[in-house]
């Protein structure tokens, strides 16, 4: 079974457009949306959250945060309606016992599976036929003490070829690990129930199809894929999903673009 895995830029186009999307077994579809494209757009997606969901956006006392929020529940809603041919107010979310948002009810026999990550002005939304999907993304910023949370959170293996990485390319490089890391635990649904440092997400060793292997305790590597991404030049992400599969194809901007507006950085 060959996997295919697509990243496409949200745009205009797409948050007026109704027409369905098609979901085929086998793939993956990851949507970055960058939130400043969409910031005079605020009252229309907040028209679309439940009551749920508005009263969560009170809750945040930043303005770019509330604008975040609308966005990233907005845009899942628009996506989501789209790939299940209903109007985005009508699709219904609930939240598993550990935390992790799905569908209250699916219409067909085929299962339907999303996750969605932010940082900083960006939003990753993933969507899949496979039931188990993950995806996380980190803006690139400077974190002074990435080598102390290195120490505590990565697994041995991931420990000794984080310490290989020439310095001027550790900062980088730990928001690699942390992005496969947050994604797989995203997948499972376990989120930081699962200690971090008891698996670890392979660097040097490269699965058949461009995919990163996951190991370690009640992992069945065979079973799950790991794909980094670069959504831009200052974020990284990854995402994992449960599937025997063994090669991947992709398409879209899976190794990043400068986003238009130049970059991120405020
Ligand atoms: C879910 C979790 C694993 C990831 O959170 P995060 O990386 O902070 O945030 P992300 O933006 O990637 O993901 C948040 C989204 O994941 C989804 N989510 C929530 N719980 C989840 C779970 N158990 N499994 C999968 N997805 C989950 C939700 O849609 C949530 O969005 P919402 O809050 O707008 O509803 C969380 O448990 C967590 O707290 N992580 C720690 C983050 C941290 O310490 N970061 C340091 C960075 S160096």
């Amino acid at each position: 079974m060959m996997s295919h895995i697509r990243i496409t830029e949200f745009t205009e186009a797409h948050f007026v457009s109704d027409s369905p999307l098609v979901l085929a077994d086998g793939e993956v579809h990851l949507w970055q949306v960058f939130t400043q494209t969409f910031q005079s757009r605020g009252p229309k997606l907040n028209q679309l959250l439940s009551g749920e969901e508005s009263d969560q956006l009170k809750r945040f006392y930043f303005e770019k945060d509330r604008t975040r929020f609308a966005v990233a529940h907005g845009t899942l809603r628009i996506l989501a309606g789209r790939y299940l041919n209903i109007p985005p107010r009508l699709v219904n979310f609930r939240k598993q016992s550990n935390g992790k948002p799905e569908l209250a009810e699916y219409r067909t026999a085929e299962s339907f599976s999303f996750n969605l990550s932010h940082s900083h002005q960006l939003v990753v939304l993933a969507f899949s036929r496979y039931p188990n999907l993950g995806v996380d993304v980190e803006y690139i910023r400077p974190m002074p003490d990435f080598q102390q949370i290195a120490d505590c959170y990565f697994h041995e293996n991931e420990r000794a070829a984080f310490q290989s990485v020439p310095l001027c390319k550790r900062e980088k490089a730990f928001f690699d690990y942390w992005t496969r890391k947050e994604a797989f635990v995203k997948a499972t649904g376990e989120g930081l129930s699962r200690p971090l440092n008891s698996f670890f997400t392979s660097i040097g060793s490269v699965k058949q199809g461009g995919m990163l292997g996951i190991g370690g305790e009640r992992i069945i590597t065979a079973d799950w894929n790991l794909l980094s991404f670069t959504p831009a030049w200052d974020y990284t992400g990854a995402v994992a999903f449960e599937a025997r599969t063994s090669l991947l194809k992709e398409s879209g901007h899976l190794m990043g673009k400068v986003p238009a507006g130049g970059t991120n950085r405020q």
